[in-house]
């Protein structure tokens, strides 16, 4: 298949497309930099020029393709609604190019919000109150009706390897400034994760075969203890590991504090047994041992 690829130059979209291209699919890559340019043509992508905010350059590159793997998005968070209009138009601009026409359109979303204090499924729906977000992913499914095989892929909030900036990196650059790798309360409350390379896998394996109207969870870990993922860290950087009480979270961790003390487990079984998916990579805290999170 020739598929359009938008967020090519991003964590999770390069290893899909090098996923992508090994499994013999053509990948154009949507890029707005000279140096996304280069990134994705490095990876045997092809390169096309243009913005999420451009629908008339999404409309003109959706038409040329047979699919569309959708995992750019505007991490703003001092704009979040914004940024969900734009993944909101953006969807809508993909699926007027791909309906009737039974192609894949693949779209990212996450765990995080889908159940707190139980392990989360992919029956599980967030509720559209919790984020901006959740509704763009609703909407997608419902394209199953338009002739669209339309998927929705959420991925653990920790996406792991060496390079990855998200949570875990910031966790570490706190555990640094403060001179201790903490986690609060007792540290039980539970936190999901997936290789990267794992991810992308999946994202190939779901544009290979997911049927229409598909969520599928990235997550290869249902949940680490956050007090194990503190210690590997507090390990790995020769720092000692402590509790800190939870009524302190936003003072030690600043907004990271929210997310780290939830209990937000999130299962993949039925993505394993629908997609013959099996997650193959280091787990988090092996990546953390390998010192991929320097905390600099
Ligand atoms: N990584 C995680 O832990 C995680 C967890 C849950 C869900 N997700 C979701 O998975 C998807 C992929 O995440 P990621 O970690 O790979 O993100 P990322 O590394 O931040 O990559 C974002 C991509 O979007 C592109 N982009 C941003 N704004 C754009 C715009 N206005 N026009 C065109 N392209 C734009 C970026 O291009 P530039 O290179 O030019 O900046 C980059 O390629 C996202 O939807 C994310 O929210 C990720």
């Amino acid at each position: 298949m020739r598929i359009l690829l938008t967020g090519a130059s991003g964590w999770i979209g390069s290893a899909s497309a090098t996923e992508l291209i090994a499994a013999g699919h053509e990948v154009a890559g949507l890029v707005r930099s000279d140096a996304g340019a280069a990134k994705v043509a490095a990876l045997g992508a092809e390169v096309v020029r243009g913005t999420l905010e451009d629908l008339d350059g999404l409309r003109a590159a959706a038409r040329g393709v047979d699919g569309v793997v959708h995992l750019g998005y505007v991490h703003d968070f001092s704009r979040m609604d914004d940024a969900a209009r734009i993944d909101r138009a953006a969807i809508e601009t993909f699926a007027d190019a791909l309906a009737g026409r039974g192609g894949p359109l693949l779209i990212a979303s996450g765990t995080l919000g889908l159940a707190r204090g139980r392990v989360g499924l992919e029956r599980d729906q967030a509720d559209p109150a919790v984020h901006p977000r959740v509704a763009n992913g609703l909407y997608t499914l419902g394209l199953a009706q338009r002739g669209v095989r339309s998927i929705v892929v959420r991925f653990a909030p920790t996406v792991h390897g060496a390079g990855d900036h998200g949570f875990v990196a910031m966790l570490a650059r706190i555990a640094r400034e403060r001179s201790v790798s903490a986690y609060l309360g007792d540290g039980a409350n539970r936190w999901p994760a997936v290789h990267r390379l794992d991810a992308a896998a999946l994202v190939r394996r779901a544009i290979d075969s997911a049927a229409p109207g598909t969520v599928l969870h990235a997550v290869a870990e249902e949940g680490i203890a956050t007090r194990d993922i503190a210690t590997a860290l507090g390990t790995a950087l020769g720092l000692p590991t402590a509790a800190v009480a939870p009524e302190r979270a936003a003072e030690h961790f600043g907004w990271l504090g929210a997310f780290f003390g939830a209990d937000v487990p999130a299962s993949s079984a039925a993505t394993r047994a629908a997609m013959d998916w099996a997650p193959r990579q280091p787990t988090l805290c092996d990546d953390i041992a390998a010192g991929h999170y320097p905390g600099d």
